[in-house]
């Protein structure tokens, strides 16, 4: 297969012409800006080894201390993905996807190994060790996921799995010091549907030389939601409003977290103190 042409890419992510790298291409960059989101797949099976691959590749991630806070629950039971579609809003895609990837802040190992050697634990109640656990396994989910669209697969992150943590935790069935950060759904796209890739805010916005400044990202910003909205319009997406109204909008009210405003006292019935 060609490596896809670089100058095309760059465009879709951007929606607009910006550089071109000349030589500096690869088949790596290509997979990662062909990145989009799959919420339609087809029911067939993954190829064997592809679970093991996406792991191998979650754990060549690297990780804080080499401690490896993070472990993965594999859902395939179409009751269990079933039960977790309806935890995260009824989201359809669970269901269909053949593989559900659960990924998990896991402070329970380093608890229990310290409970083997009769040491105590204290610093795990710490917001900190939390903060390190999630970096972790987004990281290592973020590995697996290059790895799966590398193989021709979809993927979409699922943050609905923090809707009704403690509920996820007895799906999967985990012991204190466990919290599922987000759900992965794996699968081959359904040609029929079609994702698009998703522009993203000009690098003018988050790429900031030697110092931050926020006023300066103000052009960039009305570019990109003109940008956004040819996309919103090609994509026939229902979006009300512009990107900044439809994101300010996220974090207008507590309620608007649909749920998640609650997230710290759910924390902290699952194990973690966040000290
Ligand atoms: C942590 C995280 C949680 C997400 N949760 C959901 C979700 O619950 N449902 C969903 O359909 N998409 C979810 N997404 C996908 C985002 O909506 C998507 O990445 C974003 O709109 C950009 O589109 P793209 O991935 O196609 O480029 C999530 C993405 C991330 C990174």
């Amino acid at each position: 297969m060609n490596t896809p042409n670089a100058t095309d890419l760059i465009r879709d992510r951007y929606g607009v012409d910006t550089f071109n790298p000349d030589s500096l291409w690869n088949e790596t960059l290509a997979t990662l800006l062909s990145h989009r989101s799959v919420r339609a797949y087809l029911p067939n099976p993954l190829l064997p080894q592809t679970l093991e691959l996406m792991v191998a590749a979650a754990q060549s991630a690297a990780t804080s201390s080499n401690l490896q806070t993070w472990s993965v629950v594999a859902v395939e039971d179409p009751a269990r993905k079933e039960t977790l579609a309806q935890l995260a809003g009824n989201q359809a895609h669970i269901r269909q996807c053949p593989l559900f990837l659960v990924w998990l802040a896991d402070l329970a190992r380093l608890h229990h190994l310290a409970m083997q050697r009769g040491l105590p634990a204290q610093g795990l109640d710490y917001l900190e060790m939390f903060v390190t656990a999630t970096i972790d396994a987004a990281l290592a989910a973020q590995n697996a996921t290059i790895a799966a669209e590398s193989l021709g697969l979809g993927t979409v992150y699922i943050g609905g799995m923090r809707n009704h943590p403690q509920s996820v935790a007895e799906a999967l069935k985990l012991p204190p010091h466990l919290f599922a950060v987000f759900g992965l759904c794996v699968g081959y796209p359904d040609p029929a549907k079609p994702a698009a890739v998703k522009p993203r805010l000009p690098q003018a916005a988050v790429l900031h030389r030697e110092t931050y400044n926020l006023t300066q990202q103000e052009e960039a910003i009305a570019q990109y939601n003109e940008i956004m909205q040819k996309f919103y319009e090609s994509q026939q997406m229902n979006v009300a409003g512009d990107w900044v109204e439809h994101s300010v909008k996220r974090v207008t009210t507590a309620q608007a977290l649909s749920g998640r405003e609650r997230l710290k006292e759910m924390l902290q019935k699952l194990g973690f103190p966040l000290l």
